[in-house]
């Protein structure tokens, strides 16, 4: 059986971890904030993974996330989790000689190019988050462990913070809301991408002398839709008739900015893999059903 370490334990990611039905080749060890905090322990994360029992790999599944927090009172926080955590991880996967697998983001691009970014187009953060995220990829590459870093964007699932359940929430409170249309993404649902995060490493696990590339996309396959669209569909598919206005993201005014084109292209890690991406829209459908059901 194959150990992995998986940095974190209630976030969206890793709770999708723990409950795939991929994990099945894996015995996964979930390490959250309360069980270990990277951010009070930086210092000492490649002590705590050099003396972990057995470790066969990393997954870093942790992250500071909050993006409007991130750019304004939680910046160093951000900083530490997002960009000096994974590097002390890849320092001590280095040293153990064992691959760690770390999650980044689409915030790394600015989100101005036409088309769907590709993992090797050129990064340009559009806000601190990005920056941090791509401070922690750049420090990996530079420690050069082995795996890969896999970025994704607009993650729904039931559990924990995100745009669904953001808009579900609204619609609770409110007869009419506004949503910015100017930003396009994929969205991704945290199983579809828990599953295909287990089965990429369960290839990279198993074919050790395989070259594989630094840096993967793994998005929602379907089509990408602008956030205004996302909520009608969201609230649609709920049931809810709620108003939705279209606004512009400066109209908005979030503390952060956010790429306007978020579109990862997954084309790579599709045909490396030989995984084809579920529809973010089944997930859509799956994760409403889902709710009152937990
Ligand atoms: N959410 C999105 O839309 C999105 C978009 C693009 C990229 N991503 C990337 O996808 C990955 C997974 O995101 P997610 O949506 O699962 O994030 P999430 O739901 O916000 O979960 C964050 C995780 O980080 C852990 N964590 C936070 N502070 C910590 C600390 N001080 N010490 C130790 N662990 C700490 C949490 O630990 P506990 O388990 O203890 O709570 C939790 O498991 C991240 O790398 C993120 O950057 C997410």
């Amino acid at each position: 059986m194959t150990h992995i370490l998986v940095f974190g334990k209630n976030g969206q990611l890793a709770t999708a971890l723990a409950k795939s039905p991929a994990n099945t080749e894996f015995k996964l060890n979930f390490i959250g904030s309360s069980e270990f905090n990277l951010i009070k322990h930086v210092s000492v994360i490649y002590d705590y993974i050099m003396n972990y029992n057995q470790i066969d790999a990393v997954i870093n599944a942790s992250a500071f996330t909050n993006v409007d927090k991130a750019e304004r009172h939680g910046a160093e926080h951000a900083w530490i989790l997002n960009a000096l955590a994974p590097e002390q991880m890849a320092k001590a996967c280095k040293a153990r000689n064992i691959p760690l697998f770390h999650v980044s983001t689409d915030s790394v691009f600015k989100g101005t190019k036409t088309g769907a970014y590709r993992p090797d187009d050129p990064v340009d953060p559009v806000n601190f988050y990005g920056a941090t995220k791509l401070e922690g990829e750049q420090y990996i590459q530079r420690v050069g462990c082995a795996g890969s870093i896999f970025r994704t964007s607009w993650v729904f699932s039931n559990t924990g913070h995100n745009f669904v359940n953001a808009m579900l929430a609204l619609a609770e409170k409110h007869n009419q809301i506004k949503v910015v249309n100017d930003q396009i993404g994929l969205p991704i649902y945290a199983p579809d991408l828990a599953q295909a995060l287990l089965q990429a490493a369960y290839k990279m696990l198993t074919n050790p002398t395989r070259k594989f590339d630094p840096v993967y996309h793994i998005v929602g396959g379907g089509t990408p839709i602008c956030r205004y669209k996302f909520a009608k569909l969201i609230l649609r598919t709920a049931g809810l008739n709620t108003q939705v206005t279209p606004i512009s993201s400066t109209e908005f005014a979030a503390p952060a900015p956010r790429p306007a084109n978020a579109v990862l292209d997954t084309r790579s890690f599709t045909s490396t893999f030989g995984i084809i991406l579920p529809d973010w829209q089944s997930g859509l459908k799956t994760m409403l059903a889902n709710i009152g059901q937990e």
